[in-house]
């Protein structure tokens, strides 16, 4: 290693070291998902059926040769993907992909441009069922359910999984239509009022909008409305929140607010988080799983070992700035 490589890690080193001594503990305890058809039409999300019970255990064996290196399994899997495949069309995005997602905490995706980690992130919500030409292969679960299943309802899934995207999207609507959407939509109504607080305030949002709730969403700062989307995603009481770069179009105050908020929201939620930029990665996250070219996974383990000590040489020249 140079010495510039050297100096890189130990300063990564301590920026993992003050945020591991800060960390909360995670909450044990999940409730089971149904996010089958019928759940959806019926809106009853939440069900203790033998089908949905979480598997801590794993869903399924993961052999040793399509491990990633590090750990990639988890005793509190809320997520498994078990060589899941992605294409678009004759383009293979992800390749053979075996990783848990734990519950709570933050999990960071990270690698070079067009390595999958948007197309990982969507697959888990089935977002690629919007694009024409994406076919998925393998298996994902979601509390020991395969979410690929025939009767698992998409909307429903999306529900327990919310999204939030690199480019803020507020709708053109007031800042509490905006929070109220979801819960509208799902007929929850009733305390909207309280429930639209309570998100704007969990988003760290509720201080600079207060007095204007009926003002448009659009007429926020970049870093506002990222954080109003960030309001409208919980507003609905998801248990996993997913992120793609939130805050890569914001300035280093806005993007400080976000990753407080990350990690105020992970205490809460399991939170997946795509990221560039790897001192954010490594302040913010628990888990780090970092993909490389071919849409391959190539290490996940705890976000030290990531960092301080990764097996792959590959993954150390990303992490150091070698490539990518
Ligand atoms: N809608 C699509 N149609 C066709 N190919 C796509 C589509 N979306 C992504 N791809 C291809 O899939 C591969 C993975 O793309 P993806 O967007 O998941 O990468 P990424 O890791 O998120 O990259 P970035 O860091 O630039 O956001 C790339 O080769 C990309 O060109
Ligand atoms: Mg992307």
């Amino acid at each position: 290693m140079t010495d510039e490589t050297i100096g890189q890690l130990d300063r990564l080193k301590h920026t993992i070291g003050s945020r591991f001594e800060t960390r909360n503990p995670l909450r044990a305890n999940a409730e089971t998902t149904d996010m089958t058809a019928e759940a959806g039409q019926s809106d009853v999300a939440v069900s203790e059926s033998e089908e949905t019970q979480p598997t801590s255990s794993g869903s399924a064996e993961m052999s040793a040769s399509d491990r990633p290196l590090g750990t990639p399994r988890v005793d509190d899997a809320v997520i498994e993907a078990r060589d899941l495949d992605v294409f678009y069309g004759d383009t293979q995005a992800l390749n053979e992909i075996n990783m848990d997602i734990p519950e709570q905490g933050v999990t960071a995706l990270i690698g070079p441009s067009g390595c999958g980690k948007s197309t990982f992130l969507r697959s888990i919500n089935r977002m690629n069922d919007l694009i024409d030409v994406a076919r998925v292969e393998g298996d994902l679960y979601f509390h020991g359910k395969n979410i690929y299943d025939k009767d698992v309802d998409p909307v429903a899934l999306r529900r327990k999984i919310g999204m939030v995207f690199q480019k803020p999207n507020p709708f053109p609507k007031s800042i509490f239509d905006n929070v109220a959407y979801g819960l509208r939509v799902q007929g929850k109504d009733d305390d909207v009022e309280e429930k639209v607080h309570q998100a704007l305030e969990r988003a760290a949002l509720i201080d600079e909008v207060e007095d204007q709730l009926d003002s448009s969403g659009l007429d926020l700062s970049g870093g506002q409305q990222q954080r109003l989307c960030i309001a409208r995603a919980i507003a609905t009481d998801p248990e996993v929140v997913l992120m793609d770069e939130p805050a890569s179009a914001l300035d280093p105050v806005a993007t400080s607010k976000i990753e407080d908020l990350v990690e105020e929201l992970a205490e809460e939620y399991t939170v997946v988080i795509v990221t560039h930029n790897m001192q954010q990665a490594a302040r913010i996250s628990d888990k780090t799983a970092v993909f490389l070219t071919g849409g391959h996974l190539v290490e996940f383990d705890d976000t030290n070992k990531i960092f301080e000590n990764p097996q792959s040489d590959r993954v150390e020249d990303y992490i150091t700035g070698k490539f990518g």
